[in-house]
């Protein structure tokens, strides 16, 4: 495995590959690795002659009040991470190399972003279609791997790529879970275990709403009140929205979901720290 961090090193690299006729496979990350992440390598690696894993926490994905500074960075765990899931390349650039003094050029998608997580944190989508769109043009993937976990991230990304034309596959990835059904995730790791029980609320509100679903429950409203009840038990969580959107666009269902086409996603405060999960009805 080889670490890259320089743009003209690895887009020469991906122009070599490509002449070979070698199939790039990516998949982004902001590093602190987890099997989440892994899991997405192994699909990728199934359908990939060449696994790309980029790993770089992007400054412009995070509001001013935000984690940026303290998200953890732990590379060399990460790197082994990669060596030992059969990554054959990992782009680990410096912030400068990325946005260089001067920066100045944003992508942005305008609708599928705006609610959820856009409402609550507006120019997130905006960091993530600008680095997204950036990566797609250094590392020249064939395809590239995302999860559902970042349910809207991954709409609005397939809606940059049909909009721009970018000759990228995005393929999604199911979210994994803990045994105990926490979404794995990168902000896990700031939770204390008190909060990490209070957390579990989440993934067992989606779970109450799924079960409701397999019971024959359509009701948008019924659906929301079961999993806001749920969580409201918990004085440590705070939701920030419970909604019921189109898994594709991420409007607002009205009235009766469609089974397979809604999807219930929460984001909520545990205590100061902010998480997100979602599931298919
Ligand atoms: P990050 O949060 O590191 O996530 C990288 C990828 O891993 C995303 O596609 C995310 O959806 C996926 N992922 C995270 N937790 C997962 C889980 N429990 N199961 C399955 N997949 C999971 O998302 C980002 O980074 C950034 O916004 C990025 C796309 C890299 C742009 O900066």
């Amino acid at each position: 495995m080889q670490t890259i961090t320089s743009v003209s090193e690895m887009q020469a690299l991906s122009e070599r590959l490509r002449m070979q006729g070698q199939r790039i496979g990516l998949v982004p990350t902001m590093g602190a690795l987890h099997e989440g992440h892994l899991s997405l390598v192994k699909i990728a690696s199934d359908i990939a002659d060449v696994i790309v894993v980029s790993i770089f926490v992007n400054p412009t994905q995070f509001g001013p009040s935000e984690d940026f500074t303290k998200y953890p960075r732990p590379l060399e765990a990460d790197l082994a991470a990669c060596e030992a899931a059969g990554v054959d390349y990992v782009f680990a650039p410096e912030p400068g190399e990325i946005y260089p003094k001067g920066y100045s050029t944003f992508v942005v998608e305008e609708y599928i972003a705006k609610p959820l997580e856009g409402a609550s944190r507006p120019s997130h989508f905006r960091g993530v279609t600008t680095v997204v769109a950036k990566l797609f043009n250094i590392v020249r993937p064939h395809f590239s791997v995302f999860g559902q976990k970042d349910a809207q991230q991954v709409a609005v990304i397939h809606k940059m790529v049909a909009d721009l034309n970018f000759a990228v596959e995005i393929i999604i990835a199911p979210t994994l879970r803990e045994a105990d059904g926490l979404a794995m995730s990168s902000r896990n790791r700031y939770l204390t275990n008190t909060q990490r029980v209070e957390a579990l609320v989440i993934s067992r509100a989606l779970r109450k709403a799924t079960e409701m679903v397999a019971g024959g429950e359509r009701r948008v409203d019924r659906l929301i009140a079961e999993a806001t009840h749920l969580i409201g038990q918990h004085r440590r969580v705070r939701v920030i929205y419970v909604s019921i959107v189109d898994r594709l666009t991420m409007e607002a269902v009205k009235g009766e979901i469609t089974p397979g086409k809604s999807l219930m996603a929460i984001a909520a405060w545990v205590d100061e720290v902010r998480l997100i999960d979602n599931e298919i009805l």
